[in-house]
């Protein structure tokens, strides 16, 4: 009788594993009903001459009982601690939790590195308008009536006088209305053309650069160019001049740059400023002479980053983003 209910109560004792498990199985066996206190009424059942006997083998295992309780109470409380312990634990050493920093868009990035590169060649940075009128978009800058851009297959007009910039050029124009000469400027912006696939978009960026001096030559075209190629895409870069033709600047050239990899690639136009524009801005083309230029930015950001479709930029998939 003894050992059934004391083996019960171990079996019992075994699952325990709360404060709440041990706290029943002590009122269970130890409480004013529980089964020890059965055993001791049950005293009067028991013949006198056994009654000693019994009683001290209740007393026996009560004390047995208790001091389990006892000890499973205290093994409770210890692993409770350590729980609690466990969950307040730092480990200093661990790296912190970082904070995703935003960075400038692949394209803006080129957008102030070629303004931090002619700027440091002594070239002003400034902006025009992105609404334009064919004036200053193409008459100005000797563009003909016949000229494709002037078509509105090409470009996005308000109406016959106002349309979205095709290019920055319109900033010369404004510019040298604006200053007298010598000056040299940089204008980066947003352009727009009716265009759209893996290497167009109908919105995107170009920096057009003007300079303008007494006795302006190819030479000095050149130089400017070599050392913006040579900071943008590295110190050994090679470029060559194709002839080509814009009605602004005479004569003009196509600007390739030599990319491991790649080979000769385009990145820009330029020229030297055709007369006709400078009469159109009031200045004497007698006395003074300059170049310009007009460059992709996400071409050269394409290029530099090995970006093989231009929709990659407007798509805004922070993966991408991020990687540059
Ligand atoms: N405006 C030209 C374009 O959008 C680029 C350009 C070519 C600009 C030659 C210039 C230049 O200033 O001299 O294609």
């Amino acid at each position: 009788m003894f050992e059934d209910l004391k083996n019960q109560f171990f079996s019992e004792l075994s699952q325990v594993s709360s404060n709440e498990d041990i706290n029943n199985l002590r009122i269970k066996y130890l409480g004013k009903k529980g089964e020890v206190q059965k055993l001791m009424k049950k005293i009067k059942e028991i013949p006198p001459e056994q009654r000693k006997e019994y009683g001290k083998h209740v007393n026996e295992l009560k004390k047995e009982i208790e001091e389990a309780i006892k000890n499973k109470m205290e093994e409770i409380k210890k692993l409770e601690k350590q729980k609690a312990f466990e969950r307040m634990w730092v480990d200093v050493t661990l790296p912190g939790a970082r904070r995703k920093l935003g960075h400038n868009h692949p394209v803006m990035k080129i957008w102030r590195e070629m303004e931090d590169i002619f700027v440091s060649l002594g070239y002003e940075v400034v902006e025009g308008p992105d609404i334009e009128d064919t004036w200053h978009n193409f008459d100005a800058l000797n563009t003909p009536e016949w000229h494709p851009a002037r078509d509105e297959h090409d470009s996005f007009y308000f109406d016959d006088n106002h349309l979205l910039r095709t290019h920055t050029s319109p900033v010369q124009i404004r510019t040298m209305l604006k200053k007298k000469p010598p000056l040299a400027i940089i204008s980066p912006g947003r352009v727009y053309r009716r265009d759209y696939d893996a290497t167009h978009l109908p919105v995107f960026h170009q920096c057009e650069g003007l300079y303008v001096d007494k006795r302006v030559t190819v030479g000095h075209l050149k130089f400017t160019l070599e050392e913006f190629a040579r900071r943008m895409f590295g110190e050994n870069t090679e470029i060559r001049l194709r002839p080509s033709f814009f009605p602004f600047t005479e004569p003009s050239f196509e600007v390739d740059v030599y990319l491991e990899g790649y080979g000769w690639l385009e990145i820009l136009g330029a020229g030297m400023v055709d007369p006709e524009v400078f009469k159109n801005v009031g200045y004497d083309p007698e006395e003074w002479s300059g170049f310009a230029f007009g460059m992709g930015i996400d071409r050269i950001a394409m290029l530099k980053y090995g970006i093989t479709d231009i929709r990659e930029f407007i798509k805004n998939d922070v993966r991408f983003l991020r990687s540059y």
